[in-house]
C-alpha cells in the first residue's frame, strides 16, 4: 500500500468527510479521537456507518482508515461496532503501548469480521505517542500480521514525558530517537514508518516541508496531514524526484552491463556501484511505478 500522506478527518463533520474523497491524499483518516469532543463521538460514529455504506461498490480512490478511541478510554468495542464495514481499509489505533493493546482491537475486528461476511482483511496502524509505547515497539510491530504500519505522535509523546511541543527545538533532536526507532522497527517488520502530524502552524509550509524530509531521511515512507493543504507537500517528499528515477534508470543499466562483462562493480556518474546500488535502484523504480499506477498515469 502506498501511504504517503493520510489526511486526517474529524469524523463529527459531515461536510468534511464528504470533501474528502476528492482530495489526492492517499489514506483519508476519519477521525474518532481527539478531534471530536466526548459529546458528539456518538454522531462521528453514525457518520462513518453512514459513509462507508454509501461508498459501498463505489471504490474510491483514497484507502479508508478510522482512528479509533484508545484501549483505556472504553469507547473502543463501540467504536468498532460501527466502523468494521466493508470499504474500511484499516483502523489507527491510537496510544498504542502494547502488543496486548493490537491483540485485544484484533479479536474485537475478527469477531465483527466474521459475523459480517468481511472477507478482506482490515488492517491496523498503532500510534505510538507514549514511553511506554517506544519501550514496547519491538512486541508492537511484531504482535500482528494486520499491522501494515508504525505511526508516530509526537504532541503526546512530548506531553508523556512532562513537554511541550510548542517547546520544541529547531532541529527537533528531541525526537531523533523515536523517530529513528520506529522506522528502523518498522522495516525490520516489513511495515511503512508514518511520521507525526505536522506540530507548526497550518500555515508553515516551509515548516512541514523540513519536517516531512528530515523524517523521510530517516526512512520514513509518508506522514500524517492535518490540512488538506499539506497533502501535496507530502506527496512530494515521499515520491522520487525526475532526477532520482533518472538515476534509478541509470545504475540499473550500468550495473546490468558491468554484470553481463562478468563484473561485480563498475561506475556510474563518477561513483562506484555495485549490488547494494542496483537493489536500490530497482527498489526506487518499483516505488514510482507504484505511484504512477495509483495516480492513474500508466
Ligand atoms: C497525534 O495524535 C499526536 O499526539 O501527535
Ligand atoms: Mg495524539
Amino acid at each position: 500500500m502506498i501511504l504517503r500522506s493520510l489526511l486526517f478527518v474529524p469524523a463529527n463533520s459531515w461536510r468534511m468527510i464528504k470533501r474528502s474523497v476528492k482530495e489526492k491524499t492517499d489514506a483519508i483518516i476519519l477521525d474518532l479521537e481527539d478531534s471530536v469532543p466526548i459529546g458528539e463521538k456518538e454522531t462521528a460514529r453514525w457518520f462513518i456507518k453512514d459513509f462507508l455504506e454509501d461508498l459501498r461498490g463505489k471504490p474510491v480512490d483514497q484507502s479508508i482508515f478510522v482512528r479509533v478511541n484508545s484501549v483505556g478510554t472504553g469507547l473502543l468495542s463501540d467504536d468498532l461496532e460501527f466502523i468494521v464495514q466493508r470499504g474500511l481499509d484499516g483502523v489507527v489505533l491510537p496510544k498504542t503501548e502494547s502488543s496486548e493493546d493490537i491483540k485485544r482491537t484484533v479479536r474485537i475486528i475478527e469477531d465483527l469480521e466474521a459475523n459480517r461476511g468481511i472477507d478482506k482483511r482490515i488492517f491496523l496502524i498503532p500510534l505510538i505517542e507514549s514511553a511506554r509505547g517506544i519501550a514496547n515497539l519491538k512486541e508492537i510491530s511484531a504482535s500482528n500480521g494486520r499491522v501494515i504500519a508504525i505511526s508516530f505522535g509526537a504532541a503526546d509523546f512530548l506531553r508523556d514525558l512532562g513537554k511541550s511541543y510548542v517547546e520544541l527545538s529547531d532541529n527537533q533532536y528531541e525526537l531523533l530517537y523515536p523517530r529513528s526507532i520506529i522506522s528502523i522497527t518498522a522495516r525490520a517488520n516489513d511495515q511503512l514508518a508514518i511520521d507525526t502530524p505536522f506540530l507548526g502552524l497550518i500555515i508553515d509550509k516551509d515548516g512541514l516541508k523540513r519536517e516531512a524530509e528530515a523524517a523521510s531521511k530517516l526512512g520514513f515512507k509518508g506522514k500524517f496531514a492535518v490540512h488538506p493543504s499539506h497533502i501535496e507537500i507530502i506527496n512530494k517528499v515521499f515520491t522520487p524526484t525526475e532526477k532520482e528515477v533518472e538515476e534509478a534508470k541509470g545504475i540499473i543499466k550500468a550495473y546490468e552491463e558491468a554484470v553481463s562483462k562478468g563484473l561485480g562493480a563498475t561506475t556510474y556518474a563518477g561513483r562506484m556501484i555495485d549490488e547494494v546500488h542496483y537493489k536500490q535502484a530497482k527498489k526506487t523504480l518499483e516505488l514510482i511505478n507504484q505511484i504512477k499506477k495509483k495516480e492513474g498515469k500508466m
